[in-house]
C-alpha cells in the first residue's frame, strides 16, 4: 500500500543528514563535552558546531542558544524561568493566549496555582490575537507575555513583532513558542523582537528529545533544574551530543532548502484545500488562509466524526491528525478551535493535514481523490446530508 504521511506537525521524518550526524556522534564522539582531554574536546566541537547551526537558522548568536530535551522543556524553561526571576522584582502577572500548545498552557496554569495571575488572550475566528487585547491586558506587574509564533493545529501566524513591542513597552519579557515555524519559514529572532524563543528538533527533521531555547543576552532567567554548569548555567546535565548533532545537521538542511521548500509546500497545501473544497460538499477550512505556515491545513467535514474519517484514511494508508497529537486519542474537543468560536459540529469534524519536505503532488492528488468517497460513506452511515463547501 502507498503510505502517505501528512502529519508533519506531529513529527517530521528525520533527514538523512541528521541520521548521519547523530550516528557519527554516537559512535565516535562519546566523550563528555565538559572533559578537558581530547575525547571531551571532540564531543565539545560537535556541540559547538550544532549550536552554530541552530543560531544561524534563527539569526541568533551561538551563546544565546540553550539545548533542551525538546519544545516542551524549552517552553517550561522560558516560562517558569522568567516567572521565577521576575517574582523577586514584584512582577507576578503572566499573559498567554487561549490557543497555546499544552506545553505552554499547562505551564501557565501551574504558575497560577502557585500564586501568579494569568491572563489568557482570546483569538478571532481565524485564530489570530488582536494586539489591542494584549494592550488592555498588560499591567505594570506583567512579568512575561508568551504567544506562539504559529499554531500547531490551524497554522495561523501571530503578529509576534507587534505583540513583543507592546510587552517591552510595559517592561515585560516576551517569549514565543516557534516550534511550528523554525525550519519551515524564515525565522529571525531580531526581526521578531522576542526575548526567548522555543524550537523543537523533531518538527524540523532532527531526532526526538532535542530542542533549544534561544535566550536574548541579558534576559533574566532562573534554571529549572539544579546541577552542573552546562549550557552557561541555564540547563544542567551532560548534553545530548548525538541528538544535538542531528539538530545541527537538520538546521543546516533547513537553512539551505527553506526558500525553495516553503513556497513548494504552500502550493501543495493550496492544491489540497482547493481539491477538497471542490470535491467534498460541506467542507470548510479552519484558520486564516492568508496567514498560515506553508504546510498546515485544518478542514472540517460537515456531518462527519473526525475520528471516523481519520481511521478511514489510515486504512487507505493516509496519516493525518485530529489536532495536536497530545490531545488526539482523548476525544477531547480541540481547545484551539473552540477558542476560535467554532461550533461543536465544526470542531468535532476537523482534521489537520500537515505537509512537509517529503510531500509530493501525487500524494496530495491521491488524498483529494480518496476523500469524497470516504466522507460520503461515513455520512451515509450516520444518515447526514450536507450543503456546499465554504472557505
Ligand atoms: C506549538 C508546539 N509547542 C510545543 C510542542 C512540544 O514540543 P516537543 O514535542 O519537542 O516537546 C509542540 C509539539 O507538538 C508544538 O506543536
Amino acid at each position: 500500500m502507498m503510505r502517505i504521511y501528512l502529519d508533519y506537525n506531529a513529527s517530521a521524518p528525520v533527514v538523512p543528514e541528521a541520521v548521519a550526524a547523530t550516528t557519527a556522534a554516537l559512535s565516535d564522539r562519546f566523550g563528555n563535552p565538559s572533559s578537558v582531554h581530547y575525547f571531551g574536546q571532540q564531543a565539545r566541537a560537535v556541540l559547538d558546531d550544532a549550536r552554530d547551526e541552530v543560531a544561524a537558522l534563527i539569526g541568533a548568536e551561538p551563546v544565546e542558544v540553550v539545548f533542551t530535551s525538546g519544545g516542551t522543556e524549552a517552553d517550561n524553561l522560558a516560562i517558569r524561568g522568567v516567572a521565577e526571576a521576575a517574582a523577586s522584582r514584584g512582577r507576578r502577572h503572566v499573559v498567554a493566549t487561549a490557543i497555546e500548545h499544552e506545553a505552554v498552557l499547562h505551564t501557565v496554569r501551574e504558575l497560577s496555582r502557585r500564586g501568579c495571575d494569568v491572563t489568557l488572550l482570546p483569538v478571532d475566528a481565524s485564530g489570530i490575537v488582536d494586539p489591542s487585547a494584549l494592550a488592555s491586558a498588560i499591567r505594570p506587574d506583567t512579568a512575561l507575555v508568551t504567544v506562539m509564533h504559529a499554531n500547531n493545529e490551524v497554522g495561523t501566524l501571530q503578529p509576534v513583532a507587534e505583540l513583543a513591542a507592546l510587552a517591552h513597552e510595559a517592561g515585560a519579557v516576551f517569549h514565543t513558542d516557534a516550534v511550528q515555524t523554525v525550519g519551515r519559514i524564515a525565522v529571525d529572532v531580531r526581526a521578531l523582537g522576542a526575548d526567548l524563543l522555543s524550537l523543537s528538533g523533531h518538527k524540523l527533521g532532527a531526532p526526538k528529545g532535542i530542542g533549544a531555547l534561544w535566550v536574548r543576552r541579558g534576559t533574566k532567567l532562573a534554571p529549572l533544574m539544579t546541577g552542573g554548569r552546562q549550557e552557561r548555567n541555564r540547563r544542567p546535565g551532560t548534553e545530548n551530543v548525538p541528538a544535538a548533532a542531528g539538530l545541527g545537521a537538520a538546521a543546516r538542511v533547513a537553512r539551505n532548502t527553506l526558500a525553495e521548500q516553503g513556497p513548494r509546500v504552500a502550493a501543495l497545501r493550496d492544491r489540497l484545500d482547493a481539491g477538497v473544497l471542490a470535491g467534498v460538499p460541506g467542507a470548510a477550512i479552519n484558520g486564516n488562509p492568508a496567514r498560515r505556515i506553508p504546510g498546515t491545513s485544518n478542514i472540517s467535514f460537515e456531518g462527519v466524526e473526525a475520528e471516523a474519517l481519520l481511521i478511514a484514511l489510515d486504512l487507505e494508508g493516509v496519516a493525518v491528525s485530529t489536532g495536536s497529537a497530545c490531545s488526539s486519542g482523548t476525544l477531547e474537543p480541540s481547545h484551539v478551535l473552540r477558542a476560535m468560536g467554532l461550533g461543536a459540529h465544526r470542531v468535532q469534524s476537523a482534521l489537520r493535514f500537515s505537509l512537509g519536505a517529503g510531500t509530493t503532488a501525487e500524494e496530495i492528488d491521491r488524498v483529494v481523490t480518496l476523500l469524497p468517497d470516504l466522507v460520503t460513506r461515513i455520512r451515509s452511515r450516520s444518515g447526514r446530508a450536507v450543503g456546499p463547501s465554504r472557505r
